[in-house]
């Protein structure tokens, strides 16, 4: 069990640290899908209502541990203080002197936030004293620690993991939620139990698929990582994204499935384009017929049939990755079919991972239609794995 914010107790007056996944996509300045943002109101606004003072940290991107302009949460701060309808004073640095006066500063119903944690090198060091190292000088600004990143829980860094062993601690209700939903389809899955995945790499979710060739019933494979499948099976895939190295494990999977009795369903045509770009000459051909010359960037509309009728009647499905290169509207149709079956069908419906909760959104799908629609990529892969991760169990009671 996973302690919650009731059990830090009375909170007015306290300061309250919040570990916030605010890792949102940028068109320079611009926030292209605020979801993660809107999922961090909650928490912040729960604690404000308990009367206390709230310092948000979270990360954006991956920068090399020192300060780049480009990464900063200006743009995050902004539009959380938008949504709460208050100021979110943001500190010109982590734990410097501007976090230590903003901090100082903040009186009950306040809300700071932090630079971002990824500016300091310790926040991810693989050296356990530098990280807590990094999470004292963290826990110095704040009576209690509430985990809220849910995106983040993968990850052993001093915002997520350490902090959280030196301030009474708890995960807030995106982390709940996140884990109460998810746990549904993972641990005890009405079936028939399809799984979707999509995206650019197999490499990316190679645990993921090992673990659900023993669970699932039906795995449906599009995107990117389609195509290391289908050339597995020994058909040309043209100049589409190929992981040559994985052809070996993705043949064991084909032949663990085989064996394990789980469906694997993968598109028997594909939208094949001359080139990357959204206004690409493309045609539809069949997934045993794409030409030398042209790239797979969907999968087609005789896939996108055979995809939703196998998810209409499952009990539970979950979704990770996109079918296609969604964000060119010619190639978004397979990944909106994927979505509309998971709106027809009656089963729980889970969608994981940061790019099809964003593409659910983007295409204009209505998020209430489905069961949950995680803001964890990563994360969300390896509860589906069954891993133990560092930032939840850090929060058990
Ligand atoms: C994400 O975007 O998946 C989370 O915010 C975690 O980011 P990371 O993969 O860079 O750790
Ligand atoms: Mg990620």
């Amino acid at each position: 069990m996973l302690k919650t914010i009731d059990s830090l107790g009375d909170l007015a007056g306290k300061k309250v640290l919040v570990r916030s996944d605010l890792n949102v996509p940028l068109d320079g300045t611009t926030i292209t899908d605020d979801g993660r943002v809107r999922a961090s109101v909650p928490t912040i606004q729960r604690l404000l209502d308990a009367g206390a003072s709230v310092i948000v940290t979270a990360h954006l991107g991956r920068p090399a541990g020192a300060p780049e302009a480009k990464y900063s949460l200006a743009p995050a701060a902004a539009r959380l203080s938008e949504l709460l309808g208050k100021t979110v004073t943001l500190a010109d640095d982590l734990v410097g002197e501007s976090a230590a006066a903003t901090v100082a500063a903040l009186q009950p119903g306040d809300v700071a936030m932090l630079e971002n944690v990824r500016f300091d090198a310790r926040e991810t060091s693989k050296v356990d004293a530098e990280r807590e190292e990094l999470a004292a000088e963290l826990a110095g600004f704040a009576d209690a620690f509430v985990s809220d990143g849910f995106g983040v829980v993968h990850r052993k860094q001093a915002s997520v993991y350490d902090v959280a062993k030196l301030l009474p601690a708890a995960a807030g209700l995106l982390v709940q939620n996140e884990v109460e939903s998810l746990s549904k389809a993972v641990s005890n899955p009405e079936r028939p139990y399809a799984v979707v995945l999509g995206g650019s790499k197999v490499s990316d979710k190679l645990g993921v698929i090992a673990n659900l060739l023993t669970k699932a019933d039906r795995l449906l494979i599009g995107g990117g990582m389609v195509f290391t499948f289908l050339k597995a099976k020994g058909l040309e895939v043209g100049t589409s994204l190929l992981e040559e190295d994985q052809l070996e494990t993705v043949k064991g999977y084909l032949a663990t499935a085989e064996q394990t009795g789980v469906e694997i369903v993968l598109p028997t045509d594909i939208v094949a384009a001359v080139a990357f770009a959204a206004d690409a000459e493309a045609s539809v051909v069949a997934a045993d017929a794409i030409p030398a010359d042209r790239m797979g960037l969907d999968i087609g509309p005789e896939s996108a049939e055979l995809f939703a009728s196998k998810i209409l009647d499952a009990k539970t499905i979950v979704w990770n990755g996109p079918m296609g290169v969604f964000e060119f509207p010619a190639f978004a149709n397979g990944t909106k079919a994927v979505a509309q079956a998971m709106i027809d069908s009656d089963g729980f419906s889970v969608v994981g991972g940061g790019d099809s909760a964003a593409a659910v959104r983007l295409l204009g799908f209505d998020e209430d239609k489905f069961g949950h629609i995680s803001t964890g990529g990563g994360a969300s892969l390896e509860l589906l794995e069954g891993k133990v991760l560092p930032g939840l169990e850090v929060l058990e009671a």
